[in-house]
């Protein structure tokens, strides 16, 4: 298989799409096919979310990118991803912030994310078996969250653990279809921008979905 052919394939595909072009940059240099299973790497730079067991999924390329542009980062932010299923948006979030912290809650795949990224060289990811409350409060406040899993409304558990003027990506709405929000947190209110519809599996727990 010719990774190099099909990763150049898919970046002239998204080029299109997303206009920052370091979100871009930053995404060629993470290998896709290492944070896939064996069986499903030949379509790896598909754009398309693959299975990656236990009925999760790696996200589609083009969401991944929207979703990291939406969050606005410069090189310099504390970031907290909800989800970290394969661990692939971790790693371009460790691309392009200075630290990050990413909760799982199945142990499994929380296990093999931090595997492949700590092969991978990535020495600024945590990777967190997630707890009751949402996100990971120790660590916050955060510049920026992005959360991918579905959710029902926007958590006030995450909100909280964001810093003012910092950004929230989540995608809210019913079990099988959201809408992918922007929530820029103010002093006093929230701005909140619609980016799309998506689909994601659901985020579960006490702030979200039963199981
Ligand atoms: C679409 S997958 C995430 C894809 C991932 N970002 C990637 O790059 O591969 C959603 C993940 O969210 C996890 N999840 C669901 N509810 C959660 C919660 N409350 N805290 C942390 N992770 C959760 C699921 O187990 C699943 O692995």
């Amino acid at each position: 298989m010719d990774f190099e052919a099909a990763r150049a394939w898919l970046f002239q595909h998204l080029d299109a799409e997303i206009e920052d072009k370091r979100v871009l940059a930053a995404m060629s240099r993470v290998p896709r096919e290492r944070f896939v299973p064996l069986e499903q790497q030949s379509m790896a730079y598909d754009d398309r979310p693959l299975p990656i067991g236990l009925d999760q999924t790696i996200s589609q390329p083009l969401i991944v990118a929207l979703m990291t542009e939406a969050l606005e980062l410069t090189g310099d932010e504390k970031v907290l991803e909800v989800g970290t299923g394969s661990g692939y948006q971790a790693a371009i979030l460790g691309e392009l912030a200075r630290h990050v912290v990413t909760t799982e809650r199945l142990p499994v795949l929380a296990e093999s994310a931090q595997k492949t990224l700590r092969n991978l060289g990535y020495n600024n990811i945590e990777v967190k078996i997630a707890e009751e409350t949402l996100g990971w409060t120790e660590g916050a406040p955060y510049d920026a969250i992005v959360v991918t899993a579905g959710a029902p409304r926007v958590p006030s558990e995450l909100l909280l653990q964001l810093k003012i003027d910092g950004r929230m990506v989540i995608p809210v709405g019913s079990r099988y279809l959201q809408e992918l929000y922007k929530i820029t947190r103010g002093q006093k209110r929230n701005v909140v921008k619609n980016l799309g519809g998506c689909r994601f599996v659901s985020l579960i727990g006490r702030d979200a979905w039963e199981e």
